[in-house]
C-alpha cells in the first residue's frame, strides 16, 4: 500500500443535480482526503486539452461539449491506493454497467453524462493534477 494522488472531476451533471457533497461524502467515506478543490467552468479549449487522448475518439465532440455545459468541481484527492481506491467507488463508464453503490451507479445517467472523472494511473494522475493545480495549491494534511 502506498499514499497516493489522483485527479476527480464532478462532472456539470453532479453540480446541476445539486449532489456534490453527497459525491464528496462517497470520497472521504473510502478514506480519501480532498487536498485541493476548485469550481471552474471549463473553456473549450481547456477541456479538449484535458480530453486530448481521446482527440480522435467518435465521442469526443460531445463529451467535450457536456463537460463546457456548466461547471464542475476539480479536486485533487490523497489516500492508500488513491487511484484504483477512487476508480472502484466511481464504479464502470457506462452506469448501466457500474456495480451497485458505486458513484456512477447511483448518479449517473448514461455513459456520456457519468457524473465523475478519476485518473486511470499514477502517471496520468501526475500529469491531470498538474493540468488543474500548481503544487502552492496542494494542501497535504499534517494531522
Ligand atoms: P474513458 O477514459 O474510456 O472512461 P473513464 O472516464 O471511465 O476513465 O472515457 C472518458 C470519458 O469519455 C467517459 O467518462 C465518458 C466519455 N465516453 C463516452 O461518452 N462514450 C464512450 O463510449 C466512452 C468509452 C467514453
Amino acid at each position: 500500500m502506498s499514499v497516493e494522488r489522483t485527479l476527480s472531476i464532478l462532472k456539470p451533471d453532479v453540480i446541476a443535480k445539486n449532489v456534490v457533497g453527497q459525491v464528496i461524502a462517497r470520497i472521504e467515506s473510502a478514506g480519501l482526503k480532498v487536498i485541493a478543490a476548485r469550481m471552474t467552468h471549463l473553456t473549450q479549449a481547456e477541456a479538449e486539452g484535458f480530453y486530448a487522448v481521446h482527440r480522435e475518439r467518435p465521442f469526443f465532440g460531445d463529451l467535450v461539449k457536456f463537460m463546457i455545459s456548466g461547471p464542475v468541481v476539480v479536486m485533487t484527492l490523497e489516500g492508500e491506493n488513491a487511484v484504483a481506491t477512487y476508480r472502484d467507488i466511481m464504479g464502470a463508464t457506462d452506469p448501466k454497467k457500474a456495480a451497485a453503490g458505486t458513484i456512477r451507479a447511483d448518479f449517473a445517467d448514461s455513459i456520456d453524462e457519468n457524473a465523475v472523472h478519476g485518473s486511470d494511473s499514477l502517471e496520468n494522475a501526475a500529469n491531470e493534477i498538474a493540468y488543474f493545480f500548481r503544487s502552492i495549491e496542494l494542501c497535504p494534511r499534517t494531522r
